[in-house]
């Protein structure tokens, strides 16, 4: 049962209130649970400079990742006289005081290379210090309300005490967590029931479900697998719980961070593999860290946190005898076979069947519902070019061919469209364009989400609003971005609407291509010279690209 504290609540009023980020709202509940013990509070100064130089708290305490609480410049004006702040969930719910210990402005770029070792920002944990984190930290001890509310898989959520309660309930005293940020699939299965047998103890399924790695399979699919998966497990020897906590992919401190947190949640082991919590590869293609930094970090400090490290063996399947065994056991030519996480894509990407020896048919079977084969995935195209350069002929070319193959819903969110039904208030200027990019790649990603056919086609001039869009919808479905490269000599000779000659006279500021800069893209997936050629032709030239690229079915 989640308690309010009413008084509390009443208090909250007088204080200024702010709106919790998804960050911000998964540290506050692991905080304010207990999963973060010893944490009170979001971090003061001493306790975030201590854990930047040395790894732990203030007082000793072992502690590898800053739990901050970041604001703009406008909140710490706001906030000058105040001795409290009420946090608040996206709905304005209030869900905790924070006595304000210290607000100052921290070296990100120190924080970054001291946490990850790096600042690079392919790395997940730097992107967001450095791209997405405000300028000021506020440190101090919450004083809880009520713990965020979930209306998803409340069943399965708990809290650390809940957690441990459940275990003396069915008398577990040596339990192995197993932390995940994927579907599971047959050879994790192995590894976990091999890891319960070596060790005679119980399994904790704690799947991360606040956030993960951009782009990882949702979290309402993987716990469908996940509640699958517990039916084979013998009776009464897995137990799933779900963790909201947010990762900051960081490696090797991070694998630390999950070792206090299962600790916490009353487990005796952890499961640590190879690149455990690893951000993938940097700007040079390079891995961050090395396979065994995380396991070679949690075997120095494992005594101290009180939990054993429990190394992950990469399991492979044996067609001959139809089992699993450790890679490490296998005999010098014996066969065997495994499957990337890339070719498993590829089968889904195609509509292929996904072998049973690799993951079970209930697992199987969510992944294509939620992976569906491209040719019946959504998907955005976003035209980007100069004004006149025939971005909307194109466009509207290829709605009808797409209208006419049939196999998905199909939404125009042509340029002067957009700004006559989304986006009328809206000027020219670089601030006014971001916002009008970035709310075509809304409703295009929503669009993209529910299956259908998004065609987009503003001017779009500048890169970092196209590159926003592209992650944003990268996730929901297929993005392809078709450049429009008509040369600006020919957009002004045809200038069908006089806006050029006008943008000439200065009559029309900041026109794009005469007086504001147009970022010509340098990764669009089709690059289109409209001068010379028919519209007709080149929308077909359009289309058989996007057959090629199997987001549609070819007919032969
Ligand atoms: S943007 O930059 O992507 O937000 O522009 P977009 O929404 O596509 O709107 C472009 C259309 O608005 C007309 N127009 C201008 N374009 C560029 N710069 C300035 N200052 C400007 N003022 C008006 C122009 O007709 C564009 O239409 P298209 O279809 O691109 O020619």
């Amino acid at each position: 049962m989640n308690e309010i504290n009413l008084k509390l609540k009443e208090q909250a009023n007088n204080y200024p209130s702010l709106k919790l980020s998804d960050r911000q709202l998964c540290d506050l509940e692991l905080i304010m649970n207990d999963g973060f013990n010893p944490l009170t509070g979001f971090m003061s100064k001493d306790d975030y400079s201590s854990v930047i130089q040395n790894m732990r708290l203030k007082d000793g305490s072992l502690w590898p990742i800053p739990i901050t609480l970041d604001v703009d410049d406008k909140f710490v004006l706001e906030i000058s006289s105040s001795s409290k702040i009420a946090l608040r969930n996206k709905e304005g719910f209030v869900l905790a005081l924070l006595k304000i210990k210290d607000i100052w402005e921290p070296d990100l770029l120190l924080e970054a290379q001291s946490i990850f070792g790096t600042i690079d920002t392919k790395h997940p944990g730097v992107h967001y210090l450095l791209k997405s984190s405000k300028k000021n930290y506020i440190g101090g001890k919450i004083e809880k309300i009520s713990i965020p509310h979930h209306y998803d898989y409340r069943n399965l959520r708990h809290t650390p005490t809940e957690l441990k309660n459940i275990f003396k309930n069915k008398k577990w005293d040596k339990i192995i967590a197993f932390q995940t940020r994927n579907p599971l699939h047959r050879a994790h299965f192995e590894l976990t029931m091999r890891a319960m047998e070596d060790l005679n103890a119980n399994l904790l399924i704690h799947p991360v479900v606040g956030m993960t790695k951009p782009g990882d399979v949702n979290h309402y699919t993987r716990t469908r697998c996940y509640n699958h998966i517990m039916k084979e497990y013998p009776k009464d020897s897995a137990f799933l719980s779900l963790l909201p906590l947010a990762m900051r992919m960081g490696g090797p401190r991070e694998t630390l961070l999950h070792a206090i947190i299962r600790k916490n949640y009353g487990c005796t082991h952890l499961i640590v593999g190879r690149d455990h919590a690893g951000p993938g590869l940097d700007s040079n293609n390079k891995p961050f860290y090395g396979p065994y930094e995380a396991q070679d970090l949690l075997k120095k400090y494992q005594d101290e946190l009180g939990i054993e490290m429990v190394p992950f063996k990469f399991m492979i399947f044996l067609p001959k005898s139809g089992e699993y065994k450790a890679i490490d056991e296998i005999v010098e030519g014996e066969e065997y076979r495994t499957l990337s996480g890339t070719q498993l894509r590829e089968l889904l990407d195609q509509g292929k069947e996904v072998p049973e020896w690799f993951t079970f048919r209930s697992v199987a079977d969510e992944l294509k519902l939620s992976n569906p084969p491209l040719t019946k995935r959504g998907l955005t195209i976003f035209f980007t070019g100069l004004s006149g350069s025939g971005k909307s002929t194109l466009a509207n070319g290829l709605v009808t061919r797409l209208l006419e193959e049939g196999s998905r819903p199909v939404t125009l969110l042509d340029g002067d469209v957009v700004r006559t039904h989304l986006s009328n208030e809206l000027g020219f200027s670089k601030e006014h364009r971001s916002i009008n990019i970035k709310r075509i790649g809304y409703v295009a990603s929503e669009i993209t989400k529910n299956g259908g056919v998004a065609i987009c086609a503003p001017i779009a001039p500048y890169r970092d609003d196209r590159a926003y869009n592209r992650k944003l919808i990268s996730n929901k479905g297929g993005y392809l971005e078709i450049f429009v490269n008509t040369p600006l000599k020919k957009c002004e000779e045809r200038d069908s609407k006089g806006l050029y000659a006008l943008a000439r006279e200065g009559k029309i500021k900041e026109f794009t291509g005469i007086s504001d800069p147009y970022e010509e893209p340098k990764n669009a997936e089709i690059v289109i010279n409209s001068s010379g050629v028919s519209p007709k032709k080149l929308v077909n030239e359009i289309y058989e690209k996007i057959v090629d690229m199997g987001y549609i079915r070819r007919v032969k």
